[in-house]
């Protein structure tokens, strides 16, 4: 094929080269390398005449876009395993495929709200900041008490892979009683912990740690609001590793600042990257920027998953992983 012939390839951030040398050997790739996200005037401009478009979570797929992109583009192949980004009804219209990147980075999110875990329940990184001050000078037998994990209670909300991945550490390691809440039951969750399906409530009244794995949808938005925290155990830990407005950050800054909550593990953020105010001077809230997935396994993983979607679209075949089934994005990450 003439080069002028080839279908172009549009990559809005740069992805790990595994993905990028490939789709080059047949397409034409245009990347951002710019190291920014694109502002809305420059996202319409750099799509027009893409036939696919591969998005990061940052960049709002709307039907402007998908217009300004125009009559060749069949793909947007989304480099995340999430695609609240996405206006799947406006693709749809257009008879453009979206697709995402589940698979590999399961467990590397799930990992990384164990992470989390342990360094909330120990205070890993209060003690951290307390050392590198200077201020350990003695042994204290009353300082920095965390929360013992063995044989306690964790409630996942969302029973899906994620939920399921991190659910099944927890128990396997600490022994940890499961409960879950989600719109479907999950047969692989409770078979594999013995998880008990229950009401939002009640998962946060029992549970020690409560950790968010479900995908934003308008009926997810501040699930976890001031009603909600206030069902927590004091002694209970929060954490956050699936989208940020899932939960009411400012709710969440007053229980932890009223000490209704023992501390938070947080890897997203309700207007991120921006934290409401209050969050950065709570020192029992440990923040991570986005990272759930950021494991060289994941990553590289998710990149070739995306050139396989695109390549599967672009050669008249159906994608292995398109996605279809939520109806709309709620967030704006317009800029
Ligand atoms: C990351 O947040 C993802 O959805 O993959
Ligand atoms: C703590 O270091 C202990 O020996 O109990």
């Amino acid at each position: 094929m003439m080069k002028r012939d080839r279908p172009k390839v549009v990559v809005l951030r740069v992805i790990p080269d595994v993905a990028l040398s490939r789709l080059e050997k047949r397409y034409v790739v245009d990347v951002n390398r710019s190291g920014h996200v694109l502002t809305r005037q420059q996202l319409v401009r750099r799509v027009k005449g893409a036939a696919a478009i591969v998005s990061l979570l940052t960049d709002t797929i709307n039907e402007e876009v998908v217009v300004a992109a125009g009559d060749n583009l069949k793909i947007v192949a989304n480099y995340a395993v999430g695609y609240d980004n996405i206006d799947l009804p406006a693709l749809e219209r257009h008879g453009v495929v979206a697709t995402n990147t589940p698979g590999q980075l399961t467990d590397s999110v799930a990992e990384h709200s164990l992470a989390l875990l342990l360094a909330v329940a120990r205070r890993i990184t209060e003690g951290d900041r307390y050392v590198r001050s200077g201020s350990y000078t003695q042994w204290e037998p009353m300082m920095l008490w965390g929360q013992t994990l063995l044989g306690k209670t964790v409630g996942i909300v969302g029973g899906g892979r994620i939920g399921s991945a991190f659910a099944t550490m927890c128990h396997n390691a600490f022994h940890m009683r499961v409960l879950y809440s989600d719109i479907a039951a999950s047969s692989t969750l409770e078979r594999e912990t013995g998880a008990k399906r229950v009401a939002l409530t009640e998962l946060l009244r029992r549970s020690d740690v409560v950790s968010i794995h479900c995908p934003l949808l308008p009926s997810t938005k501040h699930l976890v609001s001031h009603k909600e925290l206030a069902h927590m155990k004091p002694s209970a830990i929060l954490l956050n590793t699936a989208r940020g407005p899932v939960v009411d950050e400012q709710a969440l800054v007053r229980a932890l600042r009223e000490k209704k909550l023992f501390g938070a593990g947080l890897d997203v953020f309700e207007f991120e990257p921006k934290l409401v105010a209050g969050l950065r001077g709570i020192s029992t809230v440990v923040m991570t920027p986005h990272i759930g997935s950021a494991t060289h396994e994941a990553r590289e993983m998710m990149a070739r998953i995306a050139a396989t979607n695109i390549e599967e679209v672009l050669q008249g075949r159906s994608a292995s992983n398109p996605v279809t089934k939520y109806a709309k994005p709620i967030n704006s990450l317009d800029n």
